[in-house]
């Protein structure tokens, strides 16, 4: 199976590196369908970006790890695939999961997701969702894989819906958290308790005061300034009025004290970003002590579609986000090494009305509006603001991507990270976010304000990605 999906990459390359839309400062699937990021670390001075990964099928079958690594984040190695869904512990699967450093060894932990013979519902019966591990080795494949917990390991009470595994460690023990999906719907996370990382106890749980959604993915458990924050995606959330527009979630949850074995959460969901197109992110500490956080760009089950399907591929991962704690809020704001991409700077007064056009679609502009406005980027991009609500919307461009709404007291910045075919928008320094993939023929990139407003704008340098020693 290895070889297949290594071949199948090498066959046809080509095509998708030759796609218009292809992502120039994003990482994106070499070939086929990507989804969550996964065993995100630095170790010796690399960086490891692994993600799910479907390279024969642009609609996504079964999922393997891709792996990427970067010393600089300008030049990026594409690895060869290693983790396919070939064991027994994993054989319809090497489902999300996370590194753990130790001692100068990455420890990671995975879900092996394993679909048994016969008719099954696949939710509450007929799905093993396993813990599985590996380490990595000295020259950057990885070890054999190893199964630490089984379903006969989670509470009676739990569906097969146990996934997603990140470990940290706090006063000498380490900890291991679960997004989970109770019998009854509920969605909560477990957590298991490990005294050397390889037996592996119940320790509790984390959950609502009140259900919140039937299943919680891709849970996060980390320090940030000081504050315990537990970052998660729960899927059955009913929309209320602006919030919760997306078919799933992503967001936190602030959390008080020590690792104790039963918690309910006090306080409010917070979400994270606004956007259509983000999920499943994962945070880690690199060796300069940032917590950093790479999301999804894409989301599941969407009525919404991405047209680089018929061109090889589907979805990328966001910019790597350096996270900061303030006034009881996570803060995300693109790392500098992002930033040192962006060239020919230019500070610009832009006039109501007068049409700004950019170079190019890659550009990184900061906006300093004063009251309410309206913006058009792009093709059919609008940013209104109202002096309440920010919305986001999209026309022809959106390829059924409508409108998205953040409740925002006051903007006094805004930073739009415009790809070929992405945007982030990052509010007040990074205060609230935006993300969304945008599809247009990328002929018109203008920028044009109902208000005057000063402006600074930047070209976007390109990644290089090397593929087999090869620069490209
Ligand atoms: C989130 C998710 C995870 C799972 C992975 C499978 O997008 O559903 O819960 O491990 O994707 O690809």
């Amino acid at each position: 199976m290895k070889s297949t999906w290594n071949q199948f990459e090498q066959d046809n390359i080509e095509t998708v590196s030759s796609d218009p839309w292809r992502l120039t400062y994003h990482l994106m699937p070499p070939v086929g369908w990507l989804n969550d990021p996964n065993g995100l670390c630095e170790h010796k001075g690399t960086t490891h970006i692994f993600y799910q990964y479907s390279p024969l099928d642009a609609n996504g079958a079964k999922k393997g790890w891709g792996h990427y690594t970067t010393t600089d984040w300008k030049t990026f190695s594409q690895c060869p695939i290693e983790l396919v869904p070939d064991q027994e512990i994993d054989r319809d699967g090497v489902y999300s999961g996370s590194a753990f450093e130790k001692d100068g060894t990455v420890h990671f932990f995975y879900t092996g997701n394993i679909k048994f013979e016969g008719e099954h519902d696949y939710i509450y019966e007929g799905r093993g969702h396993y813990v599985n591990t590996f380490t990595l080795l000295e020259d950057g494949t990885v070890s054999e894989r190893k199964n630490v917990l089984r379903n006969e390991d989670y509470p009676d009470d739990l569906s097969c819906h146990v996934r997603d595994p990140k470990v940290f460690e706090e006063d000498g023990v380490y900890y291991m958290v679960l997004g989970a999906r109770t019998k009854e719907d509920v969605g909560q996370i477990l957590v298991y308790r490990s005294d050397d990382l390889e037996a592996w106890t119940y320790h509790g749980r984390i959950q609502s005061g009140s259900a919140f959604g039937y299943m919680w993915e891709c849970p996060d458990l980390f320090e940030l300034d000081g504050q315990k924050i537990l970052m998660t995606c729960p899927q059955g959330v009913e929309q209320q009025g602006l919030k919760y527009e997306n078919i799933y979630q992503n967001g936190y949850f602030l959390l008080d004290g020590k690792m104790k074995e039963g918690t309910e959460i006090a306080a409010p969901f917070a979400e994270f970003d606004h956007g259509f197109d983000f999920y499943a992110p994962q945070t880690y500490r690199d060796e300069k002590g940032r917590r950093i956080l790479i999301g999804w760009m894409g989301l599941p089950d969407t009525d919404y579609a991405n047209p680089t399907v018929e061109r090889g591929w589907q979805h990328a991962l966001t910019l790597p986000r350096e996270l900061t704690f303030s006034n009881g809020k996570v803060f995300q704001f693109p790392i500098k090494e992002v930033l040192d991409l962006s060239c020919d700077e230019r500070k610009i007064e832009l006039q109501a009305g007068h049409v700004f056009e950019a170079e190019g679609p890659c550009f990184h502009a900061t906006l300093f509006p004063e009251g309410p406005f309206s913006i058009g980027l792009r093709q059919d991009a609008e940013l209104n603001y109202d002096g309440k609500v920010l919305s986001f919307a999209l026309k022809d461009s959106g390829y059924g991507r409508d409108v998205r709404h953040i409740e925002v007291e006051d903007v006094h910045s805004i930073d739009v990270f415009s790809d070929t075919s992405s945007v982030e928008i990052f509010v007040n320094g990074g205060e609230h976010a935006l993300t969304s993939r945008i599809y247009d023929a990328m002929t018109s990139n203008r920028i044009v304000s109902d208000t005057d407003m000063d402006m600074t704008i930047r070209a976007m340098g390109s990644y290089c990605i090397e593929r087999g020693g090869e620069k490209e």
